[in-house]
């Protein structure tokens, strides 16, 4: 169903209310997603970017109900990726000669994923084009926010700024607007979103945001392509990307750990305890990673100033679980953050040393060597965590 955005834009994306992971399994959503797609009617008519591929048909069918499609001057891709681009072939089979304007790198990508030879139409930062009405559309690449193709588009006149996946948030709603939904969930979703997807290009991200700063747009509206549309003080958004690929850190510690028997997990709390005695003010979050979410659990990492990481030892190496974890926190690039290393063992013991190399190669300083303990910690080796976690408190 549409829904007005502002004068002649109006929202024709989709709402999917039951999506619990994105990007095959790599990021829950527990508040489902939407797929925003916009329609500008002046003396041109152009759509900005579509739905995803389930919701093809039912996307196509909702326009055509809206419009004659044949009335479609463009279409922009901001973005190639298959949440944006997966209705284009269904849409393009009724309107194959259409064109669309989108980056180079966005041909390769929609050529490489659809195998079609649309009629594209390469477009680069500063290039405009005239929709009517005194009204037009300028375009900024957006190389790495977040793939190489990605792109916003401005419309002049209406002061919008159709930004594509950056400064989004997965977060089902019938609600258009930013002001229109719960504050706490909408900035739940956005940190998530940006620890998750953008930190790895905060370099590339902290210089486009002073680029676009510079540029002086009047910005009235941030029309993103996931959730909501920020109209009520959408500066706000951009103010906190810039803290936040700022290397951000809060002044919390977050003990990641897996447990086989518990003592681990006995551990983990002993130096929770002492880090909380040490010091009262700092923020102490606690995640048994087989039951905890493992984009929450990086949301926790990215607001820390030190990881704790806790394993067993299992086979002279650690559980998978955290091996896994910590391959994660290295892909995204943390900077500025330090690290530890605890866990209990049988026989070896080698899993605090094989931490310590591991967040090491992860970019985390590494505090101490860690802190080890043989079989089920007793009250003695539980005073030692304690005392532990007063220590890296100090660090
Ligand atoms: Fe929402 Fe990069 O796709």
């Amino acid at each position: 169903m549409k829904k007005h955005v502002k004068n002649n834009v109006c929202w024709v994306g989709k709402v999917d209310w039951e999506l619990r992971m994105f990007h095959g399994n790599e990021f829950s959503t527990h508040r489902g997603s939407t797929y925003n797609s916009y329609l500008i009617q002046e003396e041109k008519t152009v759509l900005i970017d579509t739905v995803w591929a389930p919701f093809a048909e039912e996307f196509v069918e909702n326009l055509a109900g809206e419009i004659d499609l044949q009335k479609i001057d463009f279409i922009i891709a901001n973005h190639g990726e298959v949440d944006h681009s997966g209705a284009l072939p269904a849409l393009m089979k009724r309107i194959p000669d259409k064109p669309i304007y989108c980056t180079a790198n966005a041909v390769k990508s929609l050529k490489g994923q659809y195998h079609q030879d649309w009629n594209f139409q390469v477009v680069k930062t500063g290039d405009k084009i005239d929709v009517g009405n005194g009204k037009a559309l300028v375009f900024v690449e957006m190389p790495m926010l977040h793939w190489p193709d990605s792109m916003a588009t401005y419309l002049t006149g209406d002061n919008i700024l159709f930004s594509n996946d950056a400064f989004g948030q997965h977060l089902a709603t019938e609600k258009l607007f930013n002001d229109q939904v719960d504050q706490c969930e909408l900035y739940e979703e956005s940190i998530k979103y940006f620890a998750n997807i953008l930190t790895p290009f905060n370099p590339m991200l902290r210089k486009k945001l002073d680029e676009v700063t510079a540029l002086n747009l009047p910005i009235e509206m941030i029309a993103t392509s996931h959730g909501v549309i920020w109209r009520d003080n959408p500066a706000q958004i951009i103010e906190k990307y810039a803290q936040w690929a700022n290397d951000y850190q809060e002044n919390q510690i977050t003990i990641i750990y897996d447990t086989m028997w518990n003592g681990t997990k006995t551990l983990a709390e002993k130096i929770a305890e002492g880090i909380a005695l040490a010091d009262q003010d700092v923020v102490v979050k606690v995640c048994n990673l087989a039951k905890s979410d493992e984009n929450d659990v990086i949301t926790e990492v990215f607001k820390s100033k030190a990881a704790i990481v806790g394993s067993p030892t299992i086979s002279r190496s650690i559980l998978h679980s955290v091996a896994g974890f910590i391959h994660l926190m290295k892909e995204l690039r943390f900077k500025g953050k330090k690290a530890a290393a605890f866990g209990c063992y049988g026989w070896s013991g080698e899993s605090v040393k094989v931490i310590n190399e591991l967040m090491k190669d992860a970019g985390f300083t590494v505090v101490g060597d860690g802190y080890r303990n043989m079989w089920n910690p007793d009250a003695d080796a539980q005073k030692a965590a304690v005392e532990f976690g007063k220590t890296l408190a100090e660090m």
